[in-house]
């Protein structure tokens, strides 16, 4: 699946992926702004990133102890998710994700 990433000073980053979490792909890829600090563990928010309404029917919503995590972040808001919890499958080809301040 290609997922792009858009990083806080509007670089477009298209990469290719078949597995693993959008975190990996973008640390593995070196897409400023996601650090993935914890490992993907959902316990740092350093890979936050925001959706479109459209990204987000497909990627899903987050879950219970990633929205838990998100609401120590100020930045936070409804279009938002950490991406080490959005696996990368066909179903979200084509996937953007906005990196967070
Ligand atoms: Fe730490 Fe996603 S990499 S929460």
């Amino acid at each position: 699946a290609k997922i792009t990433f858009i990083t806080r000073d509007k670089q477009s980053i298209t990469l290719e992926g078949n597995a693993g979490s959008a975190m990996a792909l973008a640390v593995a890829n070196g897409v400023t702004g996601i650090d993935g600090d914890c490992g993907g563990v959902c316990s740092c928010a350093t890979c936050h990133v925001y959706l479109s309404p459209e990204g987000l029917e497909r990627a899903g919503a987050a879950s219970e102890i990633e929205t838990d995590m998100l609401e120590l972040d100020d930045n936070a808001n409804e279009f938002s998710r950490l991406c080490c919890q959005i696996e990368i499958s066909d179903a979200i080809d084509g996937l953007v994700l906005n990196v967070a301040r």
